[in-house]
């Protein structure tokens, strides 16, 4: 319509000339040079709307579940080198006590385990007297497992529920006893799902939590927009973590194995177990990532842009290949995973 009326004007013979004049000088190819000038435009003020940061860091308070490793541990002192008064969740003394040694006097710690109720209200009333009247800025929900996984047939009931009452329990009770608190600073939740949250590429709990925690965030964003709280979500690869070494994973799938029955065994064959592990070790030596900055850039980030992102998409394999490969149809994922993963004997 906008190119119609340029088109019209440039006709008409009592047209504007500066206006005939540009149009004749980019030639037939003007409605393209216009709609990539737009686009150049839309870009640079989103970059620089997305540069835009809070102040007055060292006035807000921000929790951090599961610190005692991983990504949690590193973004609790990141955020502690920056100012913020950070209250850290961890699930063991001997986890508080080597964070604290690391760290500045504002950073205090708390026993939490996000899988007991009480353990979790507990952590809230310390909170609440820790942040007084300025209510909490930000809650970090990043504590999770991911043990077991492998493939479906082979769980239990209780080894799905093991998951998900860590990851998907664990961070809506977590948010829904510290909303209020949140509530009161028009805070940020930053809740921390996986591609695995994108793509189910392996069976167990591990993935139906990630879903569920995209899904919990996506409807909790909507229903508090209105109060100024936001709800983003980090997505990130696979990066060197406690929850991707392969010892543990390992020892999981072989007890998995000699759980099952005789028949189910032989529909896979003795040489599956094998195979399988060593495909998982040579996919995993390959995308693991050892820059766990990248994850907790984008956790900073939600906590101190001034318009953070709903999603953050954390290392090269999630950016190139577990996110595209979430907007295609199912049977891509089926035949990409049915051509990596070794096959059942008695496969039909
Ligand atoms: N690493 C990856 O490739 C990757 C990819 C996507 C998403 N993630 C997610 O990132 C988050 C952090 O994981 P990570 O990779 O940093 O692994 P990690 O080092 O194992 O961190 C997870 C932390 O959660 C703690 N935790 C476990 N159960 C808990 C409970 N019931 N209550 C409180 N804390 C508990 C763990 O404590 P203990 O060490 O004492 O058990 C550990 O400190 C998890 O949600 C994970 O699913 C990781």
């Amino acid at each position: 319509m906008f190119f119609e009326q340029f088109r019209v004007q440039k006709q008409t013979p009592e047209g504007n000339m500066d206006t005939q004049y540009i149009y004749e000088l980019l030639g037939e190819n003007a409605s393209y040079y216009i709609a990539a000038s737009f686009a150049l435009l839309w870009i640079l003020v989103w970059l620089y709307r997305d540069s835009l940061e809070i102040e007055n860091l060292s006035d807000k308070y921000v929790f951090v579940t599961g610190c005692d490793t991983g990504f949690g541990n590193l973004l609790c002192k990141k955020l502690d080198r920056r100012g913020f008064r950070v209250l850290a969740g961890c699930l063991t003394e001997k986890g508080a006590d080597d964070l604290k040694r690391v760290t500045g006097p504002h950073l205090k710690t708390v026993l939490l385990d996000v899988t007991s109720q009480s353990s979790i209200q507990a952590a809230m009333e310390w909170t609440k007297k820790e942040v007084g009247d300025r209510g909490l800025w930000g809650i970090v929900n990043n504590a999770g497992r991911s043990l077991p996984m492998g493939p479906s047939e082979w769980m239990r009931v209780e080894d799905f529920h093991s998951t998900l009452k860590v990851n998907m329990n664990g961070v809506i009770a977590m948010t829904m006893t510290f909303l209020p608190l949140i509530k009161k600073a028009r805070g940020r939740i930053v809740n921390v799902a996986s591609v695995l949250g994108r793509v189910a590429a392996n069976g167990g709990g591990y993935c139906i939590s990630k879903f569920a925690v995209e899904s919990f965030s996506d409807c909790l964003r909507r229903d508090i927009s209105y109060f100024g709280i936001k709800v983003c979500i980090i997505e990130p690869g696979f990066f060197k973590t406690a929850v991707t070494n392969l010892d543990p994973i390992e020892r999981e799938l072989h007890r998995l194995w000699n759980q099952l029955s005789p028949e189910v065994k032989a529909s896979y064959g003795e040489k599956y177990l094998d195979n399988y592990i060593k495909i998982q070790r040579l996919i995993m030596n390959a995308v693991c990532d050892s820059d766990l900055t990248k994850v907790t850039s984008c956790m900073e980030h939600a906590l101190t842009a001034a318009h953070p992102r709903t999603r953050y998409s954390a290392g090269w394999d999630a950016k190139l290949l577990w996110i595209p490969l979430s907007y295609m149809p199912s049977f891509v994922v089926d035949i990409g995973l049915k051509l990596v993963l070794p096959r059942p004997s008695k496969s039909v």
